[in-house]
């Protein structure tokens, strides 16, 4: 006798993307630091950074973000469940962001209102979590809005500070039984791998986050490394690994996800020209708009994915590896729905990369020097 899977198709139906209004320019910095410029343009990998004027932060990132999804969705607001915002840049340490960013929309009543934490994997966690809401049959037929928002700083003079950003991605999540969801499906099963760790953390008070590069380092390619492992299982990585048109990363910088390729790819016995290959045809291609954004933490991701996505055809494969200091990582896989060819939601990337300023080495040092004061 055939079985017939009752689960919904789950995934997700609206992307908005939001960029704050600035940008500097890696050169800019490495002139203010004495660095060679080489070092942050191909040592990282990074060409430049998006920067919050002193009228945004992450709330307003996020409402943007979720403004924007919620335009090309063709449900509203009365048809949100639940509202999620993953995120490491929280303003306070009881109230959810997710309420300043109700708040702002107009979203109250019979609404999960909440936020999530685990670094930079917060908005994957997020994103699962609503995901198995649909799954589960519990959200009375409404939509999920998951948010990941993040402004990204170090302290001045850090060696983190080449890799500062900011942006937030927000994603309608829906399941039904009779309709693929329009952008990504979502496979229900994903693959994660956690150790606790002190490899990047920020301790309560402190403005700036505390990190251990090269631990970090090592920490984010043993999570790749396990986590990928078991999504391959009994299949060789060559195999598994064709069935993907691209791979996304958490993009702390680049050049930390072509070191975690490469690893990966050496515990799989690929040769070196197909590792190479892998890095450059299924991964380098999905972090264009990140090099120019900077490390967003928890929509670093997804900033990643929302790229992959735009203009593949539908049915396509992609895998989406999420990392978090503390640390926690989790491989999930989609497959592309009928909107991603047209990919509608590069207009928010290419409104905000059109209409951001971009500052200089002096201008950078001003708005530091006046954000420490603002938050002192
Ligand atoms: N031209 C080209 N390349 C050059 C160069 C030049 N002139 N000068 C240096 N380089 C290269 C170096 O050779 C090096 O490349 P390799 O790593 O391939 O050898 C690269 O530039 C960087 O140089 P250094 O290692 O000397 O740089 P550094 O000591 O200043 O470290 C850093 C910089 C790598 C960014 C380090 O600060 C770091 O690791 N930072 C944090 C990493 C991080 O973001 N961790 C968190 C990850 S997860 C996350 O996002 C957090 C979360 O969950 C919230």
């Amino acid at each position: 006798m055939s079985t017939i899977d009752p689960r919904p198709s789950v995934g997700i139906t609206s992307i908005g993307l939001s960029l704050p209004s600035l940008a500097l320019p890696l050169s800019e910095l490495a002139k203010l630091r004495g660095e060679d410029p080489g070092k942050y343009l191909y040592g990282l990998g990074c060409c430049e950074m998006a920067l919050c004027a002193g009228d945004e932060g992450v709330v307003e990132l996020a409402t943007t973000a979720a403004e924007r999804a919620l335009a090309r969705w063709s449900g509203d607001l009365q048809d949100i469940g639940l509202i999620a915002v993953g995120t490491e840049s929280a303003l306070d340490m009881s109230r959810p962001l997710s309420a300043w960013v109700a708040d702002r929309l107009g979203l109250r009543g019979a609404v999960r209102s909440y936020e999530v934490k685990h670094a930079c994997y917060g908005g994957t966690l997020a994103l699962k979590q609503a995901a198995e809401w649909q799954l589960a049959g519990a959200s009375g037929g409404k939509a999920a809005l998951v948010i990941a928002a993040d402004v990204a700083l170090y302290a001045p003079l850090d060696p983190g500070e080449p890799t500062q950003g900011a942006g937030a991605v927000a994603m309608i999540i829906e399941g039904s039984l009779t309709q693929r969801p329009a952008v990504a499906t979502i496979d229900p099963t994903s693959h994660a791998w956690s150790e606790p760790a002190f490899d990047f953390w920020r301790p309560v008070g402190e403005e700036f986050p505390r990190v251990d590069g090269p631990f970090s380092l090592d920490c984010y390619k043993r999570g790749a490394e396990h986590c990928l492992t078991q999504w391959i299982g009994e299949r060789t990585a060559v195999d598994a690994l064709a069935e993907l048109e691209a791979l996304c990363f958490h993009v702390p910088f680049p050049k930390m996800v072509k070191k975690a390729v490469l690893h990966c790819a050496e515990a799989f016995g690929l040769e070196e020209s197909e590792a190479s290959d892998l890095f450059s045809q299924k991964v380098d291609p999905t972090m264009d708009w990140n090099r120019h954004c900077g490390n967003a933490y928890t929509a670093s991701l997804w900033i990643a994915v929302a790229s992959a996505l735009a203009g593949m055809t539908e049915g396509c494969r992609i895998a989406a590896f999420s990392y978090g200091s503390g640390f926690g990582a989790e491989l999930l896989t989609l497959t592309a729905g009928s909107q991603a060819a047209e990919g509608p939601w590069v207009d928010d990337i290419e409104t905000d990369f059109a209409r951001r300023q971009t500052i200089d080495a002096a201008n950078y040092e001003l708005l530091r020097g006046l954000q420490m004061a603002q938050t002192a």
